[in-house]
């Protein structure tokens, strides 16, 4: 007869360690990360962790929406869910960087950081370069 709990103790345990390099790098790795953060600004629009996980999705209903059906207003969910009635324009360069306007220590720092290289600067510049 296996005895269950014990059983399920081994499983636990194999999926903890078996995880532990990557949960345990993510937290030390972000935090050696600096980035730099609005001056003024307290949130993002939407969740931070949400953001983290889903900016790139965000950003790429924005495009279809604004550039296909010329909807180019945002109201956040976050904030739908009871807070202030927060609205966005819905743009790259006008709404993101208005916040984070240092792309350099924003965006590109964590995307070198993570091995990715968005296309979107061909095209899209960001206000700091204009000058
Ligand atoms: C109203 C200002 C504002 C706008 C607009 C804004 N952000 Fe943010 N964003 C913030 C702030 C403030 C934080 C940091 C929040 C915190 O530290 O709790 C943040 C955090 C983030 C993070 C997480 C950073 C980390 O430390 O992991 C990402 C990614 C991000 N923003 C991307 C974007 C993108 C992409 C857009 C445009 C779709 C955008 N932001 C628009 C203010 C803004
Ligand atoms: C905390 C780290 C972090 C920050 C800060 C961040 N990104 Fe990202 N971004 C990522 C990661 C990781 C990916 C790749 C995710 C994937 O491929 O699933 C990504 C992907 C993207 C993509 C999709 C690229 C592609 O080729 O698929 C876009 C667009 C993007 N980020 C825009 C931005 C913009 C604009 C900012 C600054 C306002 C920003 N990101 C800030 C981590 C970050
Ligand atoms: C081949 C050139 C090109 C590339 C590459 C490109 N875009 Fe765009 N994008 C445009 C043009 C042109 C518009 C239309 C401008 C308008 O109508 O305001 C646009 C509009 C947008 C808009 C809505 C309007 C605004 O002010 O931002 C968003 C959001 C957007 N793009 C996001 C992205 C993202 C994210 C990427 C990278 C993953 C990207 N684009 C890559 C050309 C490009």
């Amino acid at each position: 007869m296996y005895n269950k709990k014990a059983v399920l103790a081994g499983v636990v345990a194999f999926i903890i360690l078996m995880t532990a390099p990557f949960w345990l790098n993510a937290g030390r790795e972000h935090k050696k990360l600096e980035l730099e953060k609005p001056q003024f600004e307290k949130e993002c629009v939407e969740p931070i962790k949400w953001m983290r996980a889903g900016h790139m999705q965000l950003l790429d209903n924005w495009r279809n929406e604004a550039v296909r059906e010329s909807k180019r207003d945002y109201t956040s969910e976050h904030f739908k869910a009871g807070h202030d009635n927060k609205k966005f324009k819905k743009s790259l360069t006008l709404t993101c960087l208005d916040c984070h306007k240092n792309k350099k220590k924003f965006c590109d720092k964590c995307h070198t950081y993570a091995g990715v290289k968005p296309y979107c600067w061909e095209c899209h510049v960001a206000p700091e370069e204009k000058i």
